[in-house]
């Protein structure tokens, strides 16, 4: 907790450090009711930062000094201040030695930042500012330093012993104890550093590189848990296979790490050739694990993988420039998934993701920058912002120069920048320089916050056979952002005349028509595009693929956006045109639904949904996605005032509706997708995660009527499958089924099945806390009480209680305001155990603004009770005090 009023950081204050570290020998001492740590800092003048010898200013928290000397002088209390974060002293000349020891506590460190325990095993989570609570030190990016590390623990209960790079010596200590030293022959910042100590098996294997250099790879995990390696080791092959071939990146370290540990605050941390994981990122075999779960740990291995040089080799200067190394990774493994898998749903998932979620914080009271030129806590600003925002800003850039123009600006920022710590601005100047081109306006999509808006209009002059359209940007205001400057929009388009072809296109001023699709970018607040030679009218196709982050409005006819669903020859708008499509229809429900009228579905959703799901030869993931109706958070996002229970009570009738007049082709396609499953063993891979999701879907919408031989069928499902995925979606269908003593039963004999694999049960609590059924908040408060269930572990946090505020809106919306007073519990409990998690698990009440005024009143009071409780985290005090702001 902390003592002093918390400070705001700005980046504009940036100033270098004072004083390097050239090198960091850190000493582990392990016990079981406390740690040593002993640092020597071997540490000089930064040249480019002055000249004289400013006091050294070193971090640190919880850390209990026992000894502190510097080029081996003991030093008094009367040598140094010591402050609740800091340790001040006077250097005596321009390169020193300082060596430290403190003793810390991993055994009781709830907030699992630092050196902490989970389970029985240690293990860190240093970024972004965790390193200060290991030892006394220079706890910034731009700080990079050569590791030694040595760790000292029990043999029998600490076999296995790791840290960053190489293993260089290791040997017996007395009393039963033992030692390894690892170096790490690379400089990084503090927050790279890790280290492992417990009792775990590994799956080993090993990647020849492009340059012929043997790489071993082991994953480390508890003994319970060997069976489930493969598939994330698999996916480290094929990532180590792609940035090669994509970016010519390759490996550098004799060995790569990974460990799996079942208490985490985030997805994965890529620390130097040691990355350490969620078990929820790493474990998967066909039994315990869905197909999203394969899916998610194949992206996140790679993820962390692709930050060995997108975020360790080059690394962020402050942590204001995080998008550098986030923004481009969840790019880079955005773009490995899109290959590895189906790209277009892939594309579709993301962009359905990010408006749901990252055009609501942007909305929000927590809006900021790519990057943001302010924080409390930088904590707080892991954000879909930072990461998914982030990833589209440079997206725009691919899009922009093209794949070959973007590779020839990697190289050169990989190249110019390796092993230095740089600013976003260095990003742009490297792809600038490499393409010969200028993106100093384009550049305002890190500096300005909010969801642009793209209003484009068109005209058709028969006479002249010229199609123009006008396109308008503007940008709401964000928290201390009033007016925006235009944007640089790159637009995808395409034209298609009335047999739904591609139009050749030719821009005024050009001499002859060139392709079918291209990119314009829009860069002022007003313009037009007038295409010549035009011998129809077209029906534009925008923004294709998401060629943005912003909103697009065009005036599309429900008839026009049904042609677009068959015609489009880009797979992303041909989706996306159902999707608009079903929002105009959703939102005349949800209208009637507000008047109290009886709610009648105009029938061209159903028609082209018929001919979607008839279509035998479209992909059948796409056929499972065109199906999936908008999301009451996405319904959410799109309203002004949203009304839970009427998005809600529409999207249900529209789902019923469907069930009930395309009940024929569903249940054809159901049978034969089940009849597949059933006769074949689980394979993860696309075209088996695609026949599943139609399977899943199809089952979901059956369920909804009355036929008992979709009952049947779907117990079915849930007992005879060998894999997760299908039994899940039965148990899941059944929750929010009215068959009591069914769902009792699955519930039941799930649980016993599955009670000792934590990752299961977090599935299994999620289903029930997402159910829209009455009594959503006393079931998740049974839960509470489930063996199962604990607040210590992250994961189950967000199962349950994430789960719930999250994903069940009618149930956390309650008008008598239960499930705000229930979170805000959760909260207050959670700041003293664990504020990152806190501060996360908050945000479902940030998006007040959203609601009705009593809603909002209720919501708002929560927040002040949560101000008022005491001692805040930073994390905490941070989002709340500017959500009440
Ligand atoms: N850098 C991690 C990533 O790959 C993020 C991360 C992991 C993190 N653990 C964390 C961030 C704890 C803050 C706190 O995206
Ligand atoms: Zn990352």
């Amino acid at each position: 907790m902390r003592t002093e009023q918390p400070k705001m950081i700005y980046l504009k204050d940036y100033q270098a450090p004072d004083y390097l570290i050239d090198e960091t020998h850190l000493t582990f001492e392990l016990f079981e009711d406390h740690s040593l740590v002993h640092a020597q800092l071997v540490m000089r003048r930064n040249p480019a930062a002055g000249t004289g010898l400013p006091p050294l200013v070193l971090d640190g928290q919880q850390l209990e000094l026992l000894s502190l000397s510097m080029d081996g002088a003991e030093l008094g209390a009367a040598d140094y201040q010591l402050s609740d974060s800091q340790l001040r002293l006077q250097p005596k000349a321009a390169s020193f030695v300082i060596d430290s020891s403190v003793r810390i506590h991993p055994e009781s460190n709830t907030a699992l930042e630092g050196l902490y325990k989970s389970g029985s095993m240690f293990c860190t989570q240093c970024e972004a500012e965790g390193f200060r609570k290991i030892t006394y030190y220079l706890d910034r990016p731009d700080v990079m330093s050569k590791f030694t590390t040595t760790v000292s623990a029990e043999q029998h209960r600490y076999p296995v012993l790791l840290s960053n790079g190489n293993p260089i010596a290791s040997g017996p200590e007395e009393g039963d104890r033992h030692w390894v030293t690892w170096q790490d022959p690379f400089m990084k910042p503090a927050y790279l550093f890790a280290l492992v100590a417990g009792d775990l098996w590994c799956v080993e294997d090993s990647f020849t590189t492009m340059s012929q250099r043997e790489v071993a790879l082991r994953i480390y995990v508890e003994p319970e848990n060997i069976d489930k390696c493969q598939h994330a080791m698999d996916s480290l092959k094929k990532s180590m296979r792609w940035d090669e071939e994509v970016y010519g990146r390759e490996y550098d370290l004799d060995i790569f790490m990974i460990v799996a540990v079942n208490d985490f605050n985030m997805g994965a941390m890529e620390n130097k050739g040691l990355n350490i994981f969620n078990s929820s990122c790493v474990l998967a075999k066909a039994e315990t694990a869905t197909d999203a779960a394969h899916q998610r740990v194949e992206a996140v291995v790679a993820h962390e993988y692709f930050h060995n040089w997108s975020g360790n080799r080059v690394t962020c200067r402050d942590w204001f420039q995080l998008s550098l190394k986030e923004g481009f990774t969840v790019f880079r493994d955005a773009e490995f998934s899109a290959d590895m898998n189906s790209r277009t749903v892939k594309r579709i998932e993301d962009v359905a993701y990010l408006r749901t979620h990252q055009f609501a914080e942007d909305a929000g009271p927590m809006a900021h920058p790519v990057r943001p030129d302010a924080f409390i806590e930088i904590s707080n600003f892991y954000t879909l912002t930072v990461y998914e925002k982030g990833s589209e800003v440079v997206r725009m850039i691919h899009t922009l120069l093209g794949a070959e123009g973007f590779r020839k600006g990697s190289d050169l920022y990989f190249e110019r920048h390796d092993g230095q710590a740089v600013t976003c601005d260095d990003f742009i100047k490297a792809m600038e320089d490499a393409n010969g081109v200028d993106l100093s306006q384009f550049k305002r999509w890190y500096s300005q916050g909010g969801t642009p808006r793209l209003s484009v209009s068109e005209s058709y002059d028969a006479q002249a056979r010229t199609y123009s359209l006008s396109f308008k940007q503007s940008c709401p205001p964000t928290p201390g952002q009033k007016d925006k400057q235009p944007f640089v929009i790159p637009v995808a388009l395409g034209l298609l005349d009335g047999q739904g072809g591609e139009m050749p296109l030719r821009l005024a001023g050009e001499a002859a028509a060139g392709g079918t699709s291209r990119v314009v970018a829009i860069d002022q607040a007003e313009q037009v595009l007038t295409f010549l030679d035009v011998a129809e009218k077209p029906l534009p196709s925008l923004l294709r693929g998401f060629s943005a982050p912003v909103k697009l409005g065009f005036p599309y006819s429900r008839d026009q956006l049904m042609f677009l669903m068959q015609h489009d020859s880009d797979g992303f708008n041909r989706w996306e045109a159902g999707q608009q499509l079903a929002v105009q229809v959703l939102q005349e429900l949800i209208a009637q639904h507000q008047r109290g009228e009886a709610l009648v579905m105009d029938p061209r959703l159903t028609a082209a949904l018929r001919t979607v799901l008839e279509d035998e030869q479209l992909d059948q993931a796409m056929v499972a996605e065109m199906l999936s109706l908008p999301g009451e958070g996405y319904l959410t996002e799109i309203s002004v005032v949203a009304d839970v229970d009427a998005i809600h009570g529409a999207r249900e009738f529209a789902r019923r509706q469907l069930a009930e007049a395309l009940f024929e082709p569903l249940w054809q396609r159901y049978q034969a997708n089940r009849e597949v499953s059933r006769s074949s063993p689980y394979v993860a891979e696309a075209e088996h995660f695609a026949r599943r999701s139609l399977q899943n879907i199809a089952l979901s919408y059956l369920m909804l009527g009355d036929q008992p031989q979709v009952l049947a069928a779907c117990l079915e499902q849930f007992e005879v499958c060998d894999n997760m995925t299908e039994r899940l979606a039965a148990l899941a269908v059944l929750v929010n089924s009215p068959f009591e003593e069914e769902k009792a039963k699955a519930l039941a004999s799930f649980a016993d099945f599955f009670k000792d694999n934590p990752l299961v049960m977090d599935q299994w609590f999620s289903v029930q806390a997402a159910s829209s059924l009455p009594g959503a908040l006393e079931r998740v408060q049974q839960l509470m009480q489930h063996p199962a269930f604990t607040l210590k572990n992250p994961n189950k946090v967000r199962a349950l209680i994430g789960a719930f505020a999250g994903q069940n809106p009618v149930g956390f919306h309650q008008a008598d305001g239960s499930g705000y007073r229930f979170l805000a519990d959760q909260v207050i409990t959670l700041n003293a155990l664990n504020p990152q998690i806190a501060s996360r698990l908050l945000s479902p009440l940030t998006r007040w603004g959203k609601y009705d005024s009593a809603r909002q009143g209720l919501m708002k009071a929560e927040l002040e009770r949560i101000l008022a409780s005491g001692e805040l985290s930073s994390d905490v005090f941070e989002v709340v005090s500017k959500s009440l702001a």
